[in-house]
């Protein structure tokens, strides 16, 4: 199948090597070229809004160069839609049918990767970015893309030990220092290092206020610890500086959002979703649909009328059905599919679902072992029967993790398998669950509200009023 044809642009000219301010080597036409690329990476590693347009410029000037080309590719598979994979595999085609006169080690790597990244093998994928980083450490490119792959392969180990192989190599001096300080920083906190996690991350927002990510990482590690009113004034006290960001800023605001809801400030919650959360939903980010879905099925398992906003997903939604990127994103999608009643839609997804566990690529591997069913859960919920639901969520709810995302991403599951417990009458279940929950969470108002109902229902009054008792004083004791 021809799925690309060499544009008229493309003249593969003789190259020079040139060497970065950080003794990386690239293929370019000229050195001007090394400095574009120097600030692509700044972008990239910023999460600026002018990544596409730096690529973009360099690309005019240097459209051969096999680096900038590379890129481009993991832009659009980090991205994950249909589409845009399709220009990525074009791009390795690319890559890989001319003949560069003098690419390095690093670059053929890199290559490699991308085409891995594109056939679908994740680990082979992860592996190259390994091997580039133990040879050049401050490759940037493969340490954020690594720790991008571990995120998604749900062991936070994965991240915090490649940041650990290189991190000694980073001089405090070197202006990605700080973003790697970050990275780490999330990575410990998924570890559930939270000192460590918290001094780094603090680290680099006093390096730079702007680093979102790192920004980011402080969150985790209060939303981890309950520090609900801290976070809350951590984001929004940053607000001017990491909102400069593109929209993974919105992610940000999801987290404010979490910290809302424990505190039971629901219309601040709302009001973030409608002002925010869905403000760009064109753009097609995939991390924007999550966090919205994410929230209003939160929202709702408290009690929370939400309106028509399933509705107001459902096209951006409908547009990621033949994803294949990412269990943890498709999952999010399948949300808004099945709880906006649109059941073709999901009929349709289920589908491409089955047919993602045939294709055998990494992520059809997940799909097959714990997605499958997360996704038959949630359809369950939505079309209620909360018994078949819970069975399902029970079964595999230690394997959860493999679908990747956080700690706190994927909390909505545990959510989800406790409120089912109750809808389907398992009321000793939803007690063990919630003693399991207010004892992980002890300053969770929803978990002791949740508790408290189970107690009640299996007759243990004294408990159940002393976990009445315990929510109250959580109410009253925010907002106090
Ligand atoms: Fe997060």
């Amino acid at each position: 199948m021809v799925i690309w044809s060499v544009p008229e642009n493309f003249n593969p000219s003789p190259m020079e090597t040139y060497q970065d301010n950080q003794g990386l080597e690239y293929s370019a036409s000229s050195s001007r070229s090394i400095e574009q690329f120097g600030k692509l990476i700044s972008s990239f590693m910023g999460y600026k809004p002018d990544i596409g347009a730096r690529l973009k410029a360099l690309l005019k000037e240097d459209p051969n160069m096999p680096m900038g080309l590379c890129m481009k590719g993991y832009l659009a598979k980090m991205m994950g839609l249909k589409g845009l994979h399709q220009r990525a595999l074009a791009i390795v085609e690319t890559l890989n049918g001319n003949t560069f006169n003098n690419l390095g080690h690093r670059e053929s790597l890199h290559i490699k990767a991308l085409e891995a990244w594109c056939a679908g093998n994740l680990e082979k994928t992860a592996d190259i970015w390994e091997e580039i980083l133990l040879h050049y450490p401050h490759d940037c490119i493969a340490l954020r893309l690594a720790y991008f792959n571990h995120f998604y392969s749900g062991d936070g180990r994965r991240m915090r030990d490649s940041l650990m192989r290189v991190f000694p190599f980073w001089d405090p001096a070197h202006p990605h220092y700080g973003y790697v300080l970050g990275l780490y920083s999330f990575a410990l906190e998924e570890c559930r290092e939270f000192a460590l996690a918290e001094r780094y991350g603090r680290e680099a927002v006093a390096i730079n206020p702007e680093d979102a990510w790192s920004v980011h990482a402080v969150a985790h590690v209060m939303e981890s610890q309950e520090r609900h009113q801290e976070g809350i004034d951590w984001i929004v006290g940053l607000e001017p500086h990491w909102s400069k960001v593109n929209n993974f800023r919105f992610h940000l605001y999801w987290h404010q959002c979490l910290f809302h809801l424990e505190r039971g400030e629901y219309e601040s919650a709302l009001d973030i979703h409608d002002r925010l959360l869905v403000s760009d939903l064109d753009s097609d980010f995939y991390l924007d649909l999550c966090n919205a879905a994410s929230l209003l099925w939160r929202l709702e398992l408290h009690g929370i009328d939400i309106g028509e906003r399933w509705q107001v997903l459902l096209e951006a939604a409908k547009r990621r059905i033949e994803d294949r990127d990412l269990v943890f994103a498709s999952l999010h999608y399948l949300m808004v599919l099945a709880a906006a009643g649109d059941h073709q839609s999901v009929n349709s997804m289920m589908d491409g679902f089955r047919q993602w566990v045939d294709s055998g690529d990494t992520q059809g591997q997940v799909m097959h072992q714990v997605g499958m069913t997360l996704a038959n859960a949630l359809i369950d919920i939505r079309q209620g029967r909360p018994d078949r639901a819970f069975q399902s969520l029970t079964g595999i709810r230690y394997m959860v993790d493999l679908i990747g995302g956080s700690i706190a991403q994927r909390d909505l599951f545990n959510m989800m398998c406790l409120d089912a417990a109750g809808q389907a009458c398992q009321h000793l279940a939803m007690r063990a669950l919630g003693a399991e929950r207010t004892t992980f969470r002890p300053h969770s108002r929803w978990a002791w509200l949740r508790y408290a109902q189970a107690l009640q229902h299996a007759q243990d009054q004294v408990r159940a009023k002393e976990a009445f008792d315990h929510a109250s004083r959580l109410y009253s004791d925010f907002h106090n």
